[in-house]
């Protein structure tokens, strides 16, 4: 049998095909245009995300035998409001995870709600990506829209309601919203009061790994796949990427180095750290997660490298990096804003110490340093709750540089483990489906069965002091400009 993933993306959605003993066959990606509206707006269409997977799944197909695809899953962006009107039509573009035009909605929630009321209903704390937010702005700023809206949902769910005609998410997709009760796994009522919404507008729960419908029809017709393949709910992008590494059952960890940067903690048990500066969320293997999130990660490379340099030679601009660790440049990697620990959408990027005899070289390295101490502010979180944190997996565009992969060993002072794929989310979105369609008992056997470390990146004691003693400067960099970031907006 065969089962596609399929990673909803920012820029793309990547698409791959897998057999039952977890070989990838085939993977693809399809791109869309990503829409800035206005300063710090974020959408896409939903229409397009769908056009991309018809003719990406066409081309996955390719050559392989389709009659053979036993079940599709999802591995999405999170946070996007999706909204369609009582015919099942979109009623806006979506707004994204990374949109910051709710700043004000945000301040409302945790300031006039309480951010004590908030993580009591959903364990969490808003961050302006969240789905909440959006909600408010929606009905605040577009009344006549929101008053057409039938159904709420998230980007990968559009695709399982367009496969299925079933208006579902998942719980790890879902705890994103912060209108979920994410302990109870149920939504939380007093949450859709706040944001004036019924539970008839939300779509139904669902499990990652389970059986949502079979593909209609008209999906079958227009993916050149058979009305018996199943579709499973799914899971949030970082989730299906902990599946992909094996981050699941208790106190696992895997760094994800997209876009957005994470640090992804899998806990059998549910948890909230005193400030909810980490995101306290459903797993897609059934059980819990805390993660760090940042808003521009690899991002933060690829601006610096294909926007300002026009250089898209990462690997050679790499290696004119000298010595590690001893960089007198720092940048901050607030490109968007960012969510944790700051919670700030006013923070922004800069870069700090340099001098006339500062080179690129030296800059490049900074960039790559910046993220990973943004990582690390995440990681002193989970470390003051007690979890033991000496080793983590790692996934996502940025971990093919085996220099990032080093920086990060370093600065986190821990054991990165590399696993065969880097394709996380469509990788997880496949097993996903392989546990749907019964080819695995569970997520956390088919995890056991399918990911393979292949390299261990280990740190080193001279460099973890180096870069313990730069990260404690780091540190200091956002606390003196927190206030001047507002002034700039
Ligand atoms: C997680 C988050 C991002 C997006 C990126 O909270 O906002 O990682 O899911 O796709």
């Amino acid at each position: 049998m065969l089962y596609i993933g399929v990673d909803l993306g920012t820029s793309a959605v990547k698409l791959l095909l897998m057999d039952g003993a977890g070989d990838i066959k085939k993977t693809v990606s399809r791109e869309y245009p990503l829409y800035f509206p206005h300063p710090g707006w974020s959408e896409q269409k939903p229409e397009d995300w769908y056009e991309a997977v018809k003719a990406g799944i066409r081309e996955l197909t390719d050559g392989q035998d389709a009659g053979q695809v036993a079940g599709i899953s999802f591995g999405g962006q999170m946070h996007g409001l999706v909204a369609l009107d009582e015919d099942d039509r979109v009623l806006r573009p979506a707004i994204l995870w990374n949109d910051s035009r709710t700043a004000k909605e945000t301040d409302y929630l945790n300031n006039v709600i309480g951010k004590d009321k908030l993580s009591e209903y959903t364990a969490n704390i808003a961050f302006a990506g969240f789905t909440a937010p959006k909600i408010l702005w929606m009905k605040e700023h577009e009344p006549e829209l929101f008053a057409r809206v039938k159904k709420i949902m998230l980007p990968k769910d559009y695709l399982a309601y367009r496969m299925t005609g079933v208006h579902c998410t998942d719980y790890s997709d879902a705890s994103g919203m912060l209108l979920l009760d994410v302990k109870n796994r149920r939504w939380s009522k007093e949450m859709l009061e706040i944001c004036g919404v019924t539970e008839e507008q939300m779509p139904a729960l669902y499990e990652s790994y389970e059986k949502v419908g079979c593909l209609t029809e008209k999906a079958a017709e227009e993916l050149g796949l058979h009305t018996g393949v199943v579709v499973a709910a799914g899971a949030g992008d970082n989730a299906a990427a902990a599946v992909a590494t094996g981050t699941v059952g208790d106190g696992q960890c895997n760094i994800s180095l997209g876009t957005s940067g994470t640090i992804f903690i899998s806990s059998r048990t549910f948890g909230v750290d005193e400030n909810n500066a980490l995101h306290s969320f459903a797993h897609a293997d059934g059980t819990y997660h805390l993660m760090g999130c940042m808003l521009s990660a690899a991002s933060c490379n690829k601006w610096w490298m294909d926007d300002i340099g026009k250089d898209t030679d990462y690997a050679a601009a790499q290696a004119q990096i000298g010595k590690l660790g001893q960089n007198h440049v720092y940048f901050l990697p607030y490109l968007m804003g960012e969510r944790s620990p700051h919670n700030d959408p006013y923070a922004r990027g800069t870069f700090t110490g340099l001098t006339m005899d500062t080179t690129r070289a030296d800059m490049t390295q900074a960039v790559l340093e910046g993220v990973a101490f943004g990582l690390r502010d995440s990681l002193e979180v989970a470390r003051k709750l007690g979890i033991p944190m000496t080793r983590t997996k790692i996934c996502g565009g940025g971990a093919k540089s085996p220099l990032w992969k080093r920086i990060i060993a370093n600065v986190m002072n821990m054991e990165v483990d590399v696993i065969a794929s880097e394709e996380g989310p469509a990788l997880g979105g496949a097993m996903l489906a392989a546990v749907a369609c019964g080819e695995y008992p569970s997520v956390e056997e088919a995890a056991a069965a399918i990911v393979k470390v292949v390299d261990t990146v280990s740190p080193e004691p001279e460099l973890v002091e180096a870069y313990e003693d730069r990260y404690r400067r780091f540190a200091q960099i956002y606390p003196a400009l927190k206030n001047v970031f507002p002034q700039l907006a």
